[in-house]
C-alpha cells in the first residue's frame, strides 16, 4: 500500500485524492474511498463481505439497537453483531437515545471486534423518531453530543456519524450539529446525507452543502445519498469534495459498483455472473438464518438481482414470489444456463 495521505493535507493541497488512495478514519486506515452505507434489514455480515469481495474499503452494517445489545437480545447479539474475519475493517452502527445504554452497546461492539462504531442521526423513520433516536436527535443536539462521547468512551473506539442535514427544507440543524459533534465530542469522521428528513430518500441531495462541511471540518467527510451508479458517486465525490463516497441503493443487486469505482471492473456482468452472485447469496443467507427463515428473506433480494436480466416479467415473479431455497436455486440456475430465455 502506498503510503497513505491525511484529509487534512489533501484539503490544503486543494487536490481531491483518487477515489483508490487509502485515507484514515481515527487511526484506523482504509485501503479506498468507496464504502457501503449502512442499510437496515440488509447490511449484516455477507452482504458487507461481498461489498468487500467486490473491492470496497469498507462497510457499515444495519442500524443495530442500543438497547436490543444492552439488554441482551438474542437476535440482535448474535446475528447482528456476527461479523466475517475477512471484513475487517467495519464499522457497526448504532441507534438509541439513552447515553448510559449506548455505552453499554458500545462496549459490546468492541467485544464483538468491530473496528468503528457509527451513530444513526439520520433515519427518518417515525418509528424510531418517536423514541428520539435517529434524525430526530438534531432537535436533541447536547444529547446527541452526549450520545457520541459515550459511545467513545464505552468502547476506545473511534465514533462517527452519519446524520441529515437538516428535518425540514430550509433547516441547517444536521450541518450545525455535525460541526459540535467534531469539534466538541470528538467524533472522527462524519456520513453526510445532505437531504432533509422530510425528504426520505427522495430528492437531490446538496452536494454544495457538503462541500462547505468538508471545508469546516478537519476530518473525513463522507458524501450520501444520489449514489445510485459509479458515474453518479464520482459525481457526487467531485462536487462535495467528500474524503470517500458512500454507496447505498445504487449497491443493491448490483456490487459490481465498488470495482467500476475502484477501478477493477469496467464490463457490466452478464446474466451468468449475476446468477452466480446471486447463489452465493442465497447460500450465505442459509447459513446465517436456515433454509426457512432465509427463503422469506431473501424474496426482498431477488428483484434487484433480476433487474438487470432481460426475461418475461412472469420467471421474474416466480423466483420473487418462491419462499422455498431449492426452487429458487433451481431457477437462479436455469436462468444462470441460459434455460430460461426471454420471448
Ligand atoms: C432500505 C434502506 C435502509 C437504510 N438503512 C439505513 C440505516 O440503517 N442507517 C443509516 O444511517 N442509513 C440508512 N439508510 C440510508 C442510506 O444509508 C443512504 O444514506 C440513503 O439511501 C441515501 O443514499 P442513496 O440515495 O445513494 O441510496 C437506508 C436507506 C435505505 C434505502
Amino acid at each position: 500500500m502506498s503510503e497513505p495521505s491525511t484529509p487534512g493535507a489533501d484539503a490544503a493541497q486543494g487536490a481531491q485524492p483518487s477515489l483508490n488512495d487509502p485515507f484514515e478514519i481515527g487511526g484506523v486506515w482504509i485501503s479506498n474511498r468507496v464504502l457501503l452505507a449502512p442499510l437496515a434489514g440488509i447490511g449484516n455480515w455477507f452482504v458487507r463481505l461481498q461489498a468487500k469481495r467486490y473491492g470496497a474499503g469498507m462497510a457499515v452494517s444495519e442500524m443495530v439497537s442500543s438497547f436490543g445489545l444492552h439488554y441482551g437480545n438474542d437476535r440482535t447479539l448474535n446475528e447482528l453483531m456476527r461479523i466475517h474475519p475477512d471484513e475487517h475493517p467495519v464499522s457497526i452502527q448504532l441507534f438509541g437515545q439513552d447515553p448510559a445504554v449506548m455505552a453499554s452497546a458500545a462496549s459490546i461492539v468492541a467485544r464483538s471486534g468491530a473496528d468503528l462504531i457509527d451513530i444513526n442521526m439520520g433515519c427518518p423513520v417515525p418509528k424510531v423518531r418517536r423514541t428520539g433516536a435517529g434524525a430526530e436527535l438534531l432537535t436533541e443536539p447536547e444529547l446527541a453530543l452526549d450520545l457520541a462521547r459515550a459511545a467513545g468512551e464505552g468502547s476506545g473506539l473511534p465514533v462517527t456519524v452519519k446524520l441529515r442535514s437538516g428535518l425540514m427544507p430550509d433547516d441547517r440543524s444536521g450541518y450545525d450539529l455535525a460541526i459540535r459533534l467534531v469539534e466538541e465530542a470528538g467524533v472522527a469522521a462524519i456520513g453526510f446525507h445532505p437531504r432533509v428528513a422530510r425528504q426520505g430518500h427522495k430528492g437531490s441531495p446538496d452536494y454544495g452543502m457538503a462541500r462547505e462541511l468538508s471545508r469546516a471540518i478537519p476530518v473525513p467527510m463522507i458524501i450520501s445519498g444520489g449514489l445510485s451508479s459509479a458515474d453518479a458517486a464520482r459525481r457526487a465525490y467531485e462536487e462535495s469534495g467528500a474524503d470517500a463516497v458512500m454507496i447505498a441503493r445504487g449497491s443493491l443487486g448490483y456490487p459490481w459498483v465498488f470495482s467500476e469505482l475502484t477501478g477493477s471492473r469496467v464490463d457490466p456482468p452478464d446474466q451468468a455472473e449475476l446468477m452466480e452472485e446471486l447463489a452465493w447469496i442465497i447460500d450465505r443467507a442459509e447459513e446465517h438464518m436456515g433454509t426457512e427463515r432465509a427463503g422469506r428473506y431473501l424474496r426482498k433480494f431477488y428483484p434487484w438481482y433480476l433487474e438487470r436480466v432481460d426475461l418475461p416479467k412472469l420467471v421474474k415473479n416466480e423466483l420473487c414470489q418462491t419462499a422455498g431455497l431449492e426452487r429458487a436455486r433451481e431457477i437462479v440456475a436455469e436462468i444462470r444456463d441460459g434455460e430460461v430465455v426471454a420471448v
